[in-house]
């Protein structure tokens, strides 16, 4: 029986099925994964996460009870779910990522989408399994007084769902993601918003990683349940339970990035970029090829500075590294076309013999990205809508005299704000003018900025943002 628990879709590792049928194991990837690693190895936990891949369900079904450290593999305390194939996709790809997802970074194109018909009941009930899958497993693992973590979208069902099964354990969600205004997110089903937040609800302590995300959750609460919401408080009470909403802003391990950036791995793509863009001043971005990255209007705000200012041609490189994400879903897999056709068009117009003005690398490659931040004379990132974006954190800590171009609608912008170029990530023009005001920024002010940009990103370390909740939890 275990005293701390976390639960995510994602867990820490993934397993890969060779035709052989040999398995082979490699860490997890994204930023809720890299963050909670860090903290869960030298912390007592259990992790349970869903198998997400014919690979991890092999090796989960080799593990007794599903525990992957008690089959020998070098996991901490974790135990994988084998959830049915068909339900896992439609919790995870037809309600987590292409619902609950576009509802909170506000990504429908509402003229077509989204239509809640009867397909869409069906693969909601699939959301609830899945919900109740993690919820059961948990109350099975969780020993007397135990506290339940419960991370992300995927899981706002489990809260609810696990105290039913377990009144006695305390139990926190967390949403790594931006939470969207009412009247946006009243574009679900009624019935189907009302679980959403009444199944996060069912924790004693909701976290959100900024204010606004937070204050977000209760105007719902209220307008949707009708919930008796405390602002200055913190805390909304719904059929007489009272939860307490918490803000953990999420950033850095400065020490862990830099020990890994200094590697010889890093220094041999640092040498490669070089010499690959000569003395060109470099406009880095590094994203998952997501919706919400904002990766197209991006690529067009370059172009614009191009177009306006071509003293600069010949001398700047923008480095966009846009790495797989979501191929399940159309959307996705159409967006990262849509990436490649701009890029295209940019080398087109403005490329010569002597100068590629831009370098669009679509493949995962994390050694590379670590030496593209240490060589950064500005960092681009621009999402419509982010929970926090520690892209906007890495760069700073790598690269002390990087001049950061952010979104004011990143989450990061709360406390990055004063000392990065902020931009309205659909005005591209406005964006283009911050690339250049980024790119003319005199040293000693990127030197000043960098400094403080690089204090504010490693504040708040995975280590705070995960002891603070727990110390959180014990005051509800
Ligand atoms: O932004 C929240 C988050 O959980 C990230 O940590 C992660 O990168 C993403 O959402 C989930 O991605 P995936 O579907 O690849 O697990």
């Amino acid at each position: 029986m275990n005293a701390v628990l976390v639960a995510s879709n994602r867990g820490p590792v993934s397993f890969t099925l060779s035709e052989d049928g040999g398995l082979t194991m490699r860490r997890g990837g994204g930023g809720l994964v890299s963050g909670l690693s860090g903290v869960t190895k030298d912390m007592d936990v259990l992790w349970v996460c869903a198998a997400l891949s014919d690979g991890d369900r092999s090796a989960v079904r080799l593990a007794p009870g599903g525990r992957l450290d008690h089959a020998g593999y070098d996991t901490g305390a974790l135990r994988m779910l084998d959830i049915p194939p068909s339900t896992f996709h439609r919790a995870y790809n037809a309600i987590a990522n292409s619902t609950l997802w576009f509802v909170n970074h506000l990504l429908y194109d509402t003229p077509n989408s989204p239509q809640f018909g009867r397909r869409f009941r069906r693969e909601w009930e699939s959301f609830q399994s899945y919900n109740a899958a993690f919820a059961l497993a948990l109350a099975e693992e969780a020993g007397p007084g135990a506290r339940a973590m419960i991370q992300d979208y995927h899981l706002t069902l489990a809260p609810a769902m696990l105290r039913g099964e377990r009144p006695d354990i305390r139990i926190a969600h967390f949403s790594h993601t931006p939470w969207a205004p009412p009247e946006y997110f009243s574009l679900l089903p009624d019935e189907v918003a009302v679980e959403v937040l009444a199944g996060i609800l069912g924790a004693d302590h909701a976290g959100f990683l900024t204010e606004r995300w937070a204050t977000a959750f209760m105007d719902c609460c209220e307008a949707m349940l009708g919930a008796e919401v405390d602002r200055p408080g913190h805390t909304v009470t719904y059929e007489d339970r009272t939860t307490r909403i918490g803000v953990h802003g999420l950033g850095v391990d400065g020490d862990t990035l830099w020990a890994r950036a200094l590697e010889p791995d890093v220094e041999s793509h640092m040498a490669a970029l070089r010499h690959q863009v000569g003395d060109c001043r470099l406009i880095v971005r590094i994203d998952r090829t997501e919706l919400s990255k904002n990766i197209v209007r991006g690529l067009l705000a370059y172009r614009e500075f191009l177009a306006a200012h071509p003293e600069w041609h010949g001398r700047v490189v923008h480095l966009a590294f846009a790495y797989p994400s979501r191929h399940d879903l159309p959307e996705y897999r159409e967006y990262t076309a849509a990436v490649q056709r701009c890029a295209k068009e940019i080398e087109d117009e403005f490329g010569t013999e002597d100068w590629d003005p831009l370098i669009l690398n679509v493949n995962d490659d994390y050694p590379r990205s670590l030496a593209a931040y240490r060589l950064a004379d500005v960092l681009l990132v621009n999402p419509i809508r982010d929970g926090m974006n520690l892209v906007a954190k890495e760069g700073p800590v790598l690269s002390p005299r990087c001049a950061l171009v952010l979104s004011r609608e990143a989450g990061a912008a709360a406390e990055l704000g004063g000392d990065a170029l902020l931009v309205n990530p659909y005005d591209v023009g406005g964006t283009a003018e911050a690339l250049y005001d980024a790119l003319v920024m005199p040293e000693h002010e990127r030197l000043a900025r960098g400094g403080r940009l690089r204090a504010a990103s490693t504040a708040l370390p995975p280590s705070a943002w995960f002891t603070d909740q727990l110390t959180a939890l014990e005051l509800t």
